[in-house]
């Protein structure tokens, strides 16, 4: 066995993914349990219908499951448990398959064997119907349970043989973390789509979902590579193929720190990543600029990608799309090429017209969201150049893109996406840059300009992050609305979208994001009195024209919240009230836009009680399709 050291570990292989919960697997010196509970505690955002945990006590494998949080499990554990272990598993779960119910909680046992899961496995039924046929029967209603029970069905002794034989049977997608009764202190782990990271240290091996729940341990890690086995033993972590050789992934390393997954006073996440977005926009732009333009040279992105494109598309899901149609408004004009942005989920099935000249430009926070893979997959198919804007190193967006520029937002641990945001803005305004400067349509001074202002958002964001109380006390407007309209022309129309879903997802009010003058084609009929409609006029060129359109909800009866750019006075009684930005030039304002948004997304969920971390049905990874 060779022990795990970054300096044994080459290059890497590439590779593909999808998933949806939290996993993480522990064996060493430390109390086992302990790690586990406290693993998931950071892991929870992925999913946190149910928890639990399994570990080696007594040659035995228990098992301490529960339906709701990771609190409820810790306390279950802490009344149940006095066992003293250094090897267990340990899973928190956002349900696809089988209701959420302390049976249908992973860790699943079937005879000898005790696994976690996260993924699909799609052909479940298929698989359960023919153990049927021998009379056995699962306990639970999930798909992983029936995994567990085919690994078991091929298990003679040797754990990785077992585990090979079964993979061949599943089809899906999965990360598994495996005990075997008889082979105590060993963790087996495999995967296919659903992320798996690992690392090892002088306390012991641990693997995870994610490398928020590593970061405690180590800097140094490893994604682990697809349908290849890993043995996780106190010594170290063996990773073989499917043939038994053995395989050195690539180890990777995080610029943040133990702090960054923690949420260091603030009372949400939430809270702490809108207060994170001056340092995430200074590490994401700051390396980026030289001589005063944009240079991409230490990401590895040539000129040539820009100056053979013709066409741009930009992908991505929710958030991660929004900035993109914000990105194409600075495209357009800068560059007169055209931009579609389109909802990765529909742009997979939609048989799009791609070609070599085109850029497909991708944006994922997590890296790992199923549609937006699936897309730069059929771009690449295509035979189109992807670039993508990732905030996860490693990832399976990032590995299988041919470029990626990085965000650096740290870790993003809220459900509701707010500081990935606007670095993905500055990512996508930077590469609008550099494509200008190397097709030869904007100049370097044009460029030194644009930079300038981009610099600038930095420490307008900062100004924006001190209205604070002022936007906590505006959106008491908003505390017993049902129904309320974003509205919003050009740019305040992109950044409609991100009020809207920022609001929805958790505050629970239903909202619409509307172009300002479409509302009077069908919709305004649904404004009556008091119908809150937060409206954005931060665009000059479009300004007298949106200010008529919030003269019409208004005088229909409307609460608005107006928000606008600095130099402008609007007469009292258009609004209940004006949240002014700081003075910024009219393609920047997005940024200071956002973070107001964000607040009154956060306010409105704070104010109605709501746990604003862990929506209702949401997790934060949506690696299922
Ligand atoms: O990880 P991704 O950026 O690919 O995620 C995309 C969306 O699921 C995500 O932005 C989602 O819309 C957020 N929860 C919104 O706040």
């Amino acid at each position: 066995m060779v022990p795990l050291c970054p300096f044994l570990y080459a290059q890497g292989v590439r590779e593909k993914e999808d998933n949806m919960c939290g996993i993480i697997g522990f064996t060493g010196d430390l109390d086992a349990k302990e790690v586990l509970v406290e693993g998931l505690k950071t892991l929870e955002y992925r999913g946190y219908d149910s928890a639990g945990i399994a570990f080696l006590a007594d040659g035995k494998i228990k098992t301490i499951k529960t339906k709701g949080k990771v609190e409820d499990l810790k306390k279950k554990v802490e009344e149940t448990s006095s066992d003293v272990t250094k090897c267990g598993i340990g899973h928190t779960r956002w349900a696809t398959h089988g209701g959420v119910s302390d049976i249908n909680s992973h860790p699943h046992t079937a005879g000898k064997v005790t696994l976690i899961h996260n993924g699909i496995i799609e052909n479940y039924q298929d698989l359960a119907a023919e153990f049927a046929l021998e009379g056995i029967k699962p306990v639970s209603q999930t798909d992983s349970e029936i995994a567990a029970m085919v690994i078991n069905s091929f298990y003679e002794g040797d754990p990785k043989e077992a585990i090979k034989k079964a993979v061949g049977k599943l089809r899906g997608a999965y990360a598994f973390c495996v005990m075997f009764e008889d082979v105590p202190g060993v963790i087996y782990a495999i995967r296919n789509g659903s992320p798996l990271v690992a690392t090892h240290t002088d306390e012991g091996s641990v693997i995870a979902s994610d490398m928020v729940a590593l970061i405690k341990y180590s800097k140094d890690y490893f994604v682990l590579p697809e349908h290849k086995i890993a043995t996780l033993t106190n010594d170290g972590i063996v990773v073989d193929d499917l043939d038994g050789n053995v395989v050195e992934p690539e180890m990777l390393h995080v610029n943040w720190d133990i702090a960054a997954a923690r949420k260091g006073g603030y009372d949400y996440f939430m809270l702490k990543e809108i207060h994170e977005q001056p340092e995430a926009l200074r590490n994401t732009i700051m390396p980026r600029i030289k001589d005063g333009i944009v240079d991409f040279g230490e990401d590895g992105v040539p000129d040539d990608i820009f100056k053979k494109c013709n066409r741009i598309v930009i992908v991505g899901c929710g958030t991660a799309m929004h900035a993109g149609l914000v990105g194409k408004n600075m495209f357009e004009k800068l560059l007169r090429v055209p931009v579609s942005v389109e909802i990765a989920s529909e742009f997979r099935y939609a048989d799009p017209i791609l070609s070599e000249d085109t850029l497909v430009i991708s944006i994922s926070q997590s890296g790992e969201t199923a549609d937006t893979l699936a897309a730069v997959r059929l771009a690449k198919e295509k035979g189109a150049t992807t670039l993508s804007i990732v905030n996860v190193k490693g990832s399976s967006i990032a590995r299988e893109s041919d470029y990626v520029l990085y965000t650096h937002a740290g870790p993003e641990i809220a459900v509701a996406s707010t500081k990935a945001y606007t670095v993905q803005l500055a990512v996508i305004y930077m590469i609008a840059f550099r494509c200008a400067m190397a097709k030869g349509k904007a100049g370097a001074d044009e460029i030194k300009d644009l930079v300038n202002e981009l610099k600038k958002t930095i420490t307008c964001v900062e100004n924006v992050i001190k209205y604070d109380s002022q936007i906590e006390t505006i959106s008491h407007m908003l505390d017993k609305a049902t129904n309320l309209f974003f509205i919003g022309r050009g740019l305040d129309h992109a950044l409609s979208c991100e009020g809207s879903i920022k609001l929805k997802e958790i505050s629970y009010i239903h909202s619409e994001a509307y172009a300002a003058g479409e509302l009077k084609h069908g919709t305004i009929s649904l404004i009556t009195d008091n119908v809150p409609v937060i409206a954005i006029a931060t665009q000059q060129a479009v300004y007298e024209k949106m200010i008529s359109n919030v003269e019409e909800v208004r005088s229909r009866g409307a609460g608005v919240i107006l928000i606008t750019n600095a130099g402008v006075t609007v007469k009292p009684q258009l609004c209940d009230h004006q949240i002014i930005l700081p003075k910024m030039d009219d393609r920047f304002a997005p940024f200071g836009t956002a973070v107001i948004l964000q607040y009154i997304a956060y306010y409105t969920a704070v104010h109605r009680g709501l746990n604003v971390d862990q929506p209702r049905n949401l997790a934060k990874s949506v690696t299922v399709e």
